[in-house]
C-alpha cells in the first residue's frame, strides 16, 4: 500500500531509487514519482508503472545524490499525475505512505495561510504543513523552525492517522528526514550513505544492515550520520539488524511471474516453516514463544482475527481446533471485529494472522482486543520485524520468504501449517493428545503421526504441483466465462472461498464460494451451461453428501470441475471433469487442495492475459483502513 524509498549517498542515488521502486511496486502501481536535490529540487512523476517513470527520468537526465521516491496505491484523489507523489511546497518535497485522517481541516487552515493546493491528496497537506512550520509566524509555529528536522518534528504533532514520510528540502541539500507513525519504514546503512524504504526488500541490493524504526520516530539522515528522536522528542538509538533476506529472494529468476514462483516455492516454504519439528516426535510450546506453555495452559477458547486470505487460513483452522482440541474457536474479519461490541474473555487466546504483519485492520483489531483486556495474544506472521509481531505476547514466524505477487499463495499454506501446529499444542494443553482415550482424547501416538504427516507436506505439495499441465488445460475453458461457483464442505469450504478469491482477484472472473449444502437454498438458481462449478471433493466423511450436491448441479446443466482424491472412485463423465489429487491427506488435505486452486486461478489469468502479479485496483500490504 504505497512504497517509499529515500537515499542520501555519495554517488547518484537515482538508480537505487528506481530499482527500489520496482521492488516495492507490489505495494501500489497507480503512479510513481521521485524528487532529487541537485542545485535545486528536480521532480518527475508518471502515471502507471515505475518503468514509465524510469523513461521520463532518463529523458530529463535527472541525477543527484539525495532523493525520495514513491509508488502509489490511490486513496485520496484518483490515480492521476497531479496526485502522484512526491508532493511539493516551494523547495520542499515529501513522499507518504498511509492516511492523514484530519487532512481536510488542515487543508482549510493552510489555504487560509495562502498555500495553494494542486492535488486532491491528503499528502500535499503534509508538504505545506512542514513548510508552514519552517516559516513560523502562524498557528502551527510561532517561530520559524531551526531546520527541516525541527520543522518535521513540529508538523507531526498536527497529523492524525498512520503515516511513513520521507522529506527533502532544497535549502538543506545534505539531509533527508524520515518519520514512522503506524506505517512501516526502515533505514539501511550502506558503505557510502544511508537509505530508507517501506520494506527491507528495497534495501537488500544496497545493504543488509538495517534499522527498524519505532512508531513516533523521526530521523535525520546525512551521508555519515543518523540522528533519531522518539515520539516524546528524546534522542534514541535503535538496534542495527543484519537482514537475512537475499537479493535473489526478491527476483523473478527463471519464472514469468512472482505468483508462479511463489506457488512453486511452496514445498520449500513449508519445509522451512516446519524445520523446527524436523525429527521431533513431540511438540514443544516454546516454538510459539518463551511464555507459550503458561499462556496456552489456561486458554479456554480461541478467537482468530485476520483479513482476506489470512482469514480463510483462520477459518480452516477453526475446524482443526474444535475437532482436535475441543476448544471453541471463532474467526472474525478484523475490519468487523474492531468496530463491534464484543464480549471479552481474559482466558481466550486471540490469534492474529497476517502475511505482511502491517495490515491496518488486523493491527487495529489486535489493539482493540488488547484494550478490552485480552492479554493472551499470538501473531502468525511472515515478517518478523512487522508491527503486528511486536504487539503480541506470543508469535510464530512462517518462513515463506518474501511474497511479492499481490495474490497470496505460499504465505497461506505456511499459515495453515503454523495453525496446525497451534492446534496440536492446544489439543495437548487441553488434554486431548494424551493417552487418556476413555475421556475421548486422542491417543499419544496420534501426535507422532500428525507430526509425521506435517513433515511430509512438502513432498505431497510437490506432487500436486505436478498436476499443473492438466489444471492448465481446464483453465482454458474458464477464460471465456464471466462467473464461477466454488463448492466445498467442512474444512474445505474455506478452501473453496480461497480458490474463488484467487480466481476473482487475478482473472477478474466473478467467483463465489458456497458450502455445498447451501446450494439448493439459493445459488442453484445461477447454475446453467455457462456456469463452471469447481468442487473441492476430498475423500472425507462428507464426500457422499457432496456427491449429492454435485448431482444437483449436473441436473441443471452445470459443468463440474472436481478436485477429488485418488481413492475416491470418481470418474469424468458428461458434464463432470475429475482430477485426482496424488494422495488422500486427511486433516491436512486443505493444504493440498488449495495449491490446485492456486494453479487454476494462475492459468486462467494467463489465458486471459491479465496482470497476474499486479491485478487492477489492488496492492499488497494493506496499511490503510
Ligand atoms: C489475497 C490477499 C489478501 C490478503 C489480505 C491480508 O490474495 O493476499 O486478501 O490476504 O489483504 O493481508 P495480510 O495477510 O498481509 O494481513
Amino acid at each position: 500500500m504505497c512504497g517509499i524509498v529515500g537515499a542520501i549517498n555519495s554517488g547518484s542515488c537515482v538508480d537505487f531509487l528506481i530499482q527500489g521502486l520496482k521492488t516495492l511496486e507490489y505495494r501500489g502501481y497507480d503512479s510513481a514519482g521521485l524528487a532529487v536535490l541537485n542545485g535545486g529540487l528536480h521532480r518527475s512523476r508518471a502515471m502507471g508503472r515505475v518503468a514509465g517513470l524510469e523513461d521520463k527520468v532518463a529523458e530529463k537526465g535527472i541525477a543527484g545524490s539525495v532523493g525520495i521516491a514513491h509508488t502509489r496505491w490511490a486513496t485520496h484523489g484518483a490515480p492521476a499525475e497531479h496526485n502522484a507523489h512526491p508532493h511539493v511546497s516551494e523547495g520542499l518535497a515529501v513522499v507518504h505512505n498511509g492516511i492523514i485522517e484530519n487532512y481536510e481541516s488542515l487543508r482549510v487552515q493552510l489555504e487560509a495561510l495562502g498555500y495553494t493546493f494542486t492535488s486532491d491528496t491528503d499528502t500535499e497537506t503534509i508538504a505545506h504543513l512542514i513548510q508552514a512550520c519552517l516559516a513560523g509566524g502562524n498557528a502551527f509555529a510561532d517561530q520559524p523552525a531551526q531546520d527541516l528536522f525541527a520543522a518535521v518534528r513540529r508538523a507531526v504533532d498536527y497529523l492524525e492517522g498512520a503515516y511513513a514520510l520521507a522529506v527533502v528540502h532544497e535549502s538543506e541539500p545534505d539531509c533527508l528526514v524520515v518519520v514512522r507513525e503506524g506505517s512501516p519504514l526502515m533505514l539501511g546503512i550502506g558503505e557510502n550513505g544511508h537509505y530508507a524504504a517501506s520494506d527491507a526488500s528495497a534495501l537488500v541490493a544496497m545493504t543488509r544492515r538495517m534499522v527498524y524504526l519505532e512508531n513516533g520516530d523521526v530521523g535525520r539522515l546525512t551521508r555519515d550520520s543518523i540522528e533519531l528522536v522518539d515520539g516524546q522528542g528524546n534522542a534514541v538509538e535503535r538496534d542495527v539488524t543484519l537482514s537475512s533476506l537475499s537479493a535473489d529472494a526478491v527476483e523473478l529468476g527463471e519464472y514469468r511471474h512472482f505468483m508462479q514462483k511463489e506457488i512453486a516455492e511452496q514445498p520449500q516454504a513449508l519445509g522451512n516453516t516446519l524445520e523446527m519439528i524436523a525429527g521431533a516426535n513431540r511438540l514443544h510450546p516454546g516454538i510459539f514463544g518463551a511464555d507459550a506453555e503458561t499462556v496456552l495452559a489456561e486458554v479456554d477458547s480461541v478467537l482468530i482475527l485476520a483479513c482476506g486470505t489470512s482469514s480463510y487460513a483462520g477459518m480452516t483452522a477453526k475446524y482443526w481446533i474444535e475437532q482436535l482440541s475441543g476448544l471453541p474457536c471463532n474467526v472474525e474479519l478484523a475490519s468487523e471485529y474492531r468496530y463491534r461490541t464484543s464480549v471479552p474473555n481474559s482466558k481466550q487466546l486471540v490469534v492474529v494472522i497476517s502475511q505482511s504483519g502491517e495490515t491496518a485492520d488486523t493491527l487495529a483489531a489486535l489493539q482493540h482486543a488488547k484494550s478490552l483486556g485480552h492479554t493472551r495474544t499470538l501473531a502468525i506472521c511472515n515478517v518478523p520485524e512487522s508491527a503486528i509481531v511486536r504487539e503480541t505476547a506470543l508469535r510464530f514466524i512462517t518462513r515463506a520468504g518474501p511474497e511479492i505477487g499481490v495474490a497470496s499463495t505460499k504465505a497461506f499454506t505456511t499459515q495453515l501449517s503454523a495453525l496446525f501446529l497451534l492446534t496440536l499444542l492446544l489439543a495437548k494443553a487441553n488434554g486431548m493428545l494424551s493417552a487418556d482415550t476413555e475421556n475421548g482424547s486422542i491417543e499419544a501416538d496420534r501426535e507422532q503421526d500428525l507430526l509425521a504427516e506435517l513433515r511430509h507436506l512438502p513432498v505431497a505439495v510437490e506432487r500436486v504441483l505436478a498436476l499443473e499441465p492438466q489444471i492448465a488445460e481446464w483453465a482454458q475453458e474458464f477464460a471465456h466465462k464471466h462467473h464461477a461457483l466454488f463448492l466445498g464442505r467442512g474444512r474445505h469450504y474455506p478452501i473453496a472461498q480461497e480458490g474463488a478469491l484467487k480466481l476473482k482477484e487475478i482473472s477478474y472472473i466473478h467467483a463465489e464460494a458456497y458450502p455445498a449444502g447451501e446450494l439448493k437454498h439459493g445459488p442453484l438458481a445461477l447454475v446453467d451451461a455457462e456456469m463452471p462449478v469447481v468442487v473441492v471433493a476430498p475423500n472425507d466423511e462428507l464426500l457422499e453428501k457432496l456427491k449429492a450436491n454435485m448431482q444437483e448441479v449436473s441436473a441443471r446443466g452445470g459443468q463440474l470441475y472436481v478436485f477429488a482424491d485418488g481413492d475416491s472412485r470418481m470418474n469424468s463423465s458428461d458434464g463432470v471433469k475429475v482430477l485426482h489429487m496424488p494422495e488422500h491427506y486427511g486433516l491436512l488435505s486443505p493444504v493440498l487442495h488449495v495449491v490446485a486452486l492456486q494453479l487454476l486461478a494462475y492459468h486462467v489469468a494467463l489465458a486471459k492475459g491479465t496482470d497476474v502479479d499486479k491485478p487492477r485496483n489492488l496492492a499488497k500490504s494493506v496499511t490503510v483502513e
